[in-house]
């Protein structure tokens, strides 16, 4: 496991997008696992500027997202399709049928669970995964629990993520209670994981996961068994290790 501590959340986001930028350079078809949420918008917005310098091409990249929330339309405001479209795909030549997330929409989760995991199948493996961290320790939306879940499945969203997600909406009772979210099987599968973490908030789970237990309760903490894992994470979330 390498770990990389940057000043702050600029610095984290540049030496993610060099990350992301050199595995899209060096293999042009690459599958990319993308991640939503605050940690990746600084790394999103320097591969969109990467591209219309003419340095990054991204008509043969794949990209499968971690997860969605049930219930909300791929044109909600705050689906993860549409910050995927707003923060990256829109911006830069990805074509969409090479895009990939769960259809929050599916009411059968049995079907939605199998085709997300087919998807994951048949494009795989996964070159690059990109993995923001939960306060709770949560990677995509895998949630602590008693065991790992393998593949996609249906989750029930902990108060801790449903209060740190009702920034993004106008009252907490807006925010979904259910995601789908591909397994942490799934991610453990990908050949290299880059994990980025900033802020304060964060410092707690960091710890945990790196430096404590493997358990399911801290869903992060199966990174220390990956082969190939990158963390980038600013002082403030490394507080804590740095303590340690
Ligand atoms: C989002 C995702 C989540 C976030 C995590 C951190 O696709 O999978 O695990 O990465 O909740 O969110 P932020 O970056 O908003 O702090």
């Amino acid at each position: 496991m390498r770990i990389i501590v940057t000043k702050n959340y600029e610095e984290m986001s540049r030496k993610a997008a060099n990350l992301i930028a050199a595995q899209v350079m060096m293999k042009p078809d690459s599958v990319l696992g993308l991640a939503t949420g605050s940690s990746p918008i600084g790394a999103y917005k320097l591969l969109v500027e990467g591209y219309k310098k003419g340095d990054l091409d991204f008509s043969d990249i794949t990209s499968i997202n971690l997860d969605e929330y049930v219930g909300l339309p791929a044109d909600h405001n705050q689906s993860y399709a549409y910050f995927m479209r707003e923060n990256l795909f829109n911006h830069v030549n990805i074509k969409m049928e090479n895009v990939f997330l769960p259809n929050g929409m599916e009411s059968d989760e049995t079907k939605e669970c199998e085709r997300y995991d087919e998807v994951i199948r048949s494009h795989g493996p996964i070159d690059l995964q990109l993995l923001g961290l939960g306060e709770n320790g949560h990677i995509g939306f895998n949630e602590p629990d008693s065991f790992f879940a393998d593949g996609t499945h249906k989750v029930s969203l902990t108060e801790s993520t449903i209060n740190a997600n009702s920034r993004l909406f106008n009252s907490i009772d807006e925010v979904p209670t259910f995601a789908y979210s591909m397994g942490v099987g799934s991610i453990m599968r990908a050949k290299q994981i880059l994990l980025i973490a900033s802020g304060k908030k964060k410092a707690d789970a960091l710890c945990k996961a790196l430096f404590g237990p493997v358990t399911p309760e801290v869903p992060a903490s199966a990174l220390q068994f990956h082969h190939d894992v990158t963390i980038i994470a600013d002082e403030a979330a490394y507080a804590l290790i740095a303590k340690r």
